[in-house]
């Protein structure tokens, strides 16, 4: 009887899996559909716990000292979690880059939840809000920056003010306080006062209003959020001031009320214009460093340049010493396939804090990726980058492989009883398919590197939308940092772009720029020789000959063809794995997913085939030499 129990249990997994099989189009998330699941629990507050909002389980116990910390506590033991957790950073904050008119910068997902022209409403209804709030308290998340960093004045106007009350009030159950985005130049732009000089006394007095008025409508307020002097935005380089003048007078304005301001350290072309892009955050705000007010954090982005799908870690977060610092991670995948390709982001934010320690930050930003699509999130695995962000926001200890996990338990094999594996479930096909799509994931960005940009390569995007090769982009009247030949630099000698401090001894060669000396030890040391920089990095770093030997003893330029060709080996796997998963999964979300999948798949072979087409003119060019 026992033996023939254990050959069944395969069967009897797999048949609630099959039970699990409702139709599902991704609205529901990772989330339970109705909260009876809940019912079985007791909840406990405890004054003797940590003063923060973490909890502790025991069973079916749930005990926290705050009420925010017992509704965290709920969603860890859907989850399975079992023991005490503590919030790792204090600031877990998504940032909206939505627009007053309902569009959403970088946006792949349908039009804002928040936004649509007029003040009146929200496009899917406040149940949407709630949703989203339960999502994201789901995951640890605390604050939400509610409109674009390429702020309109209009957000400070008495109507929109008055729709931000309606959606704090909506958010604040569930511990999510909102924030804004602000154009630094408001009160000017506004017609209140001549000028935005933050050293003008009329500008401060307009800005302090300001503060007051949001503070009455909204007590538990955040804070703001600012682009200043990047990319055609206002700031108060525009009086001749500095950053640090201009952040510290929004913090002035702020700091009786306990509100905070972060500013973006993302500038370029303004101040340093001609220098090495990758380099002029560190040029503009070093100098600064202790300058700012206590209520300041200055918020970078994971890489120097913007997003790229790996780039090494910006050195802005060893150059500050006594600035308090958050980091800005891109969930919306503006670099990596935006709304089509499946690419599973921890790893790549877990390789960030491998090099820049959690310890030296206040908290991590994440530029969202929802919008009013029924599945929130465009792609269906984009949905894991939104978990996993807040995942790692309560703990960046957690692996990328326990994240995947929790989330595709959680939301494809709802409703399965258990996960553990026992010997009879090893050989089933189910732990089979679990096992294939986390190995999906867990490869899905590192092919995205493969078939996109290779060895270090970066920026080689279309103009504008960014989706797609366009190696030979160039248009005169463009920023030169917008244009991909100014990044790989390839001609008939050799490719990358020499940013050590040594000059390549190469006809035509540009000098080295010596970014690498704003790394800290040992980094600017291995990253400044080519034969000591990491392979991933190389052409970020240096540039070098087509036939330059690589550590596994292809020229440079086979390297570059077997790595394209890598990734778009990874992608194919990855549609196989997926029509073997079509059993498993529900019909609506396996179609999406399949759809998308050969969308990406497209993508991966044109992103090869354009890349090597173009790279082998030069490279094929060298060999005849
Ligand atoms: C990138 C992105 C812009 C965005 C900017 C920023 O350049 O393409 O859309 O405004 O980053 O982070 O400010």
């Amino acid at each position: 009887m026992k033996r023939f129990l254990l050959s069944a249990l395969p069967l009897v997994i797999s048949l609630l899996s099959f039970s699990a099989l409702r139709a599902e189009d991704g609205s529901r998330l990772w989330l339970p559909s109705d909260t009876s699941v809940f019912k079985s629990l007791t909840l406990r507050l405890d004054n003797s716990m940590p003063a923060d909002d973490g909890y502790r389980i025991n069973g079916n116990v749930v005990t926290a000292r705050t009420q925010q910390g017992l509704l965290y506590g709920r969603y860890a033991w859907l989850r399975g979690e079992q023991g005490e957790s503590h919030p790792y950073f204090s600031l877990r904050i998504l940032n909206h880059w939505d627009n007053l008119d309902g569009s959403i910068e970088r946006g792949y997902a349908g039009p804002s939840i928040f936004w649509a022209e007029g003040v009146e409403g929200f496009p899917g209804g406040t149940s949407t809000i709630t949703r989203y709030a339960e999502a994201c308290a789901s995951i640890g998340i605390n604050g939400s920056v509610l409109n674009n960093v390429n702020a309109s004045p209009k957000m400070l106007t008495r109507a929109y003010l008055l729709k931000v009350k309606t959606i704090a009030d909506l958010l604040r159950p569930w511990g999510i306080k909102v924030y804004l985005s602000v154009n630094f130049g408001s009160p000017k732009a506004l017609g209140a006062t001549k000028t935005a000089d933050p050293l003008d006394r009329n500008v401060q007095r307009w800005w302090q209003r300001k503060a007051q008025e949001i503070y009455k409508l909204i007590p538990d307020f955040g804070g703001f959020l600012v682009k200043a002097n990047s990319e055609g935005q206002p700031g108060p380089f525009d009086y001749g001031r500095s950053h640090a003048d201009g952040a510290n007078m929004l913090a002035d304005a702020l700091k009786p009320f306990g509100g905070i301001v972060m500013w973006r350290s993302f500038v370029y072309g303004a101040k340093h214009k001609g220098e090495d892009r990758v380099m002029q955050a560190v040029s503009e705000f070093a100098g600064l460093d202790g300058q700012f007010r206590d209520n300041v954090i200055l918020q970078s982005k994971n890489g120097p340049l913007d997003f790229q799908p790996r780039e090494p870690y910006a050195p802005i977060f060893d150059q500050m010493k006594k600035t308090t610092q958050m980091a800005e991670l891109q969930i919306t995948q503006e670099y990596l396939g935006q709304g089509e390709h499946l690419a599973y982001l921890a790893p790549m934010w877990k390789e960030f804090f491998s090099f820049v320690a959690p310890s030296k930050l206040k908290g991590i930003a994440g530029v969202a990726n929802v919008g009013l699509d029924r599945n929130w999130c465009g792609h269906h695995f984009a949905q894991a980058n939104w978990y996993a962000f807040g995942r790692l926001a309560w703990n960046p200890a957690l692996s990328s492989e326990e994240i995947a996990k929790e989330w595709l338990k959680q939301t494809f094999f709802y409703g399965e009883k258990s996960s553990e594996k026992t010997a009879a479930e090893a050989n089933s096909s189910l732990f089979t398919l679990h096992s294939s799509l986390l190995s999906m994931m867990l490869r899905s960005r590192e092919a995205c590197v493969d078939y996109m940009m290779p060895l270090g390569l970066h920026h080689i995007f279309k103009f504008d939308h960014h989706m797609g090769p366009e190696p030979d982009g160039f248009k005169a009247d463009y920023p030169i940092e917008w244009c991909p030949v100014y990044y790989h630099k390839a001609d008939k000698w050799g490719i990358g772009f020499n940013r050590s401090t040594h000059n390549t001894e190469m006809p035509g060669a540009e000098n080295g720029t010596g970014a690498t000396q704003q790394y800290r030890e040992p980094y600017c040391k291995l990253y400044d020789s080519p034969s000591t920089c990491p392979e991933q990095y190389l052409l970020w770093f240096h540039h070098l000959p087509w036939t330059y030997r690589m550590l596994s003893g292809r020229t440079l330029w086979e390297e570059l063809q077997f790595r394209y060709n890598r990734g778009v080996g990874e992608v194919e796997d990855f549609v196989r794995i997926w029509q073997e998963a079509r059993p498993y999964i529900d019909a609506q979300r396996w179609q999406e997913v399949d759809a998308k999948l050969q969308t990406h798949l497209r993508d991966a072979r044109e992103w090869r085939d354009v890349c090597l087409k173009y790279f082998g003119s030069f490279a094929e060019d060298s060999k005849s030499k």
